[in-house]
């Protein structure tokens, strides 16, 4: 069986571009893959945190796992920060990674740009994610189009070192879907949707009220036209919201827009709204259950187990591979 493995950084709130781009993948994968999914603490400290904030985000996102179906009989859910395995291979890739291939990751540009103090952690952050993956022999990394360069540098790295020391790792591939991979803001359809976009009008996340829901899909910039055409080119902030209505419903864009022809964005919006509200509400009820239950960490605490139980081997294979290891 294929073995997939996948994060989240629990940063901000989870977005629904999270969510379609990957989240509700995941959940397809765990029926016929051996699925590795975890919260990805380490990578927000890339940049400040509050540690209160933190830890609750981080039962957020486990507890947003669980609420949109990943089951912990099929799937492993666990903390990053709880296998200490991954900060430990991650020093052992940075000694093998380039300054200049670190460079040209556009996320580290695009997070440096215009900042004084950059952290070191945000410059290696992609070998981190390299060694998230690595450790678990993972076949394939369901991600959305934003992690792509950095999968690449995975399978660079897993290349680089199974030459230099025999077959080690399994080199991944990337799971970027051909559609949904990049939902854009809802302010400026010509940027992705992210959770750390200053206006909260660039987004959608999974814990926002049906108010906040309707004022912002209603508020999302379109174009001056009104012709409901898929066109990510010309028409980026209808196609993202074609794309994110047939993400949530199932029917396929042409679907769509045979059916809203001839009606204004108005109309089109309005039932998204709908369309969106209802595939939220009960996944937002099942996490306030979760996170009320208390079931959360115990689900974490197990999963971590059988993490580090996996972990551990690929790491000790390293490390006598390096010379690391003398008894
Ligand atoms: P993060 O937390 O930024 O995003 C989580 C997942 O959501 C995808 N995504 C999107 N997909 C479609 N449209 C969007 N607008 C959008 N925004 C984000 C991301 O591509 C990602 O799949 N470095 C990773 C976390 C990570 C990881 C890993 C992922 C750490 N280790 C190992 C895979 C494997 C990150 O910051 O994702």
């Amino acid at each position: 069986m294929k073995r997939v493995l996948s994060g989240v950084q629990p940063t901000g709130d989870v977005t629904i571009g999270n969510y379609l781009g990957a989240i509700k993948r995941f959940v397809e994968l765990q029926e016929t893959t051996e699925p590795f999914f975890m919260i990805a603490n380490l990578h927000s400290w890339t940049v400040s945190q509050e540690p209160a904030v933190l830890r609750e985000k981080t039962l957020d996102v486990a507890a947003l796992y669980l609420a949109v179906g990943l089951d912990p009989k099929r799937s492993t859910i666990f903390v990053q920060s709880d296998v200490p395995e991954h900060s430990e291979l991650a020093w052992l890739l940075q000694c093998m990674a380039y300054f200049g291939e670190l460079g040209r990751m556009v996320q580290f540009k695009e997070k440096s740009e215009g900042k004084q103090n950059v952290s070191v952690g945000l410059y290696t952050y992609p070998v981190l994610q390299a060694a998230d993956i690595l450790l678990y022999q993972a076949d394939a990394v369901p991600v959305g189009e934003d992690q792509k360069q950095h999968l690449e540098l995975t399978r660079d790295l897993a290349e680089r070192f199974n030459k230099r020391f025999g077959d080690t790792f399994k080199v991944p591939e990337p799971l970027i879907s051909e559609f949904g991979a990049r939902i854009m803001g809802l302010d400026d359809p010509t940027k992705k949707m992210s959770k750390s976009a200053p206006s909260p009008y660039n987004r959608i996340t999974m814990s926002d009220t049906p108010d906040e829901i309707r004022s912002k899909i209603m508020k999302a910039v379109t174009d001056a036209e009104n012709e409901i055409r898929y066109d990510p080119e010309n028409k980026p902030g209808i196609s993202n919201l074609l794309t994110i209505y047939s993400l949530f419903s199932g029917e396929s864009v042409e679907q769509l827009v045979e059916r809203f022809r001839g009606q204004g964005y108005g109309t089109l919006k309005k039932s998204l709204v709908e369309v969106v509200v209802s595939h939220l509400a009960p996944i937002q009820e099942r996490h306030r259950q979760l996170r009320q239950s208390g079931a959360v960490l115990d689900i974490l605490k197990q999963g971590a187990e059988r993490a580090r139980a996996e972990a551990a081997k690929t790491l000790q294979d390293v490390k006598e591979k390096m010379g690391l290891v003398l008894r």
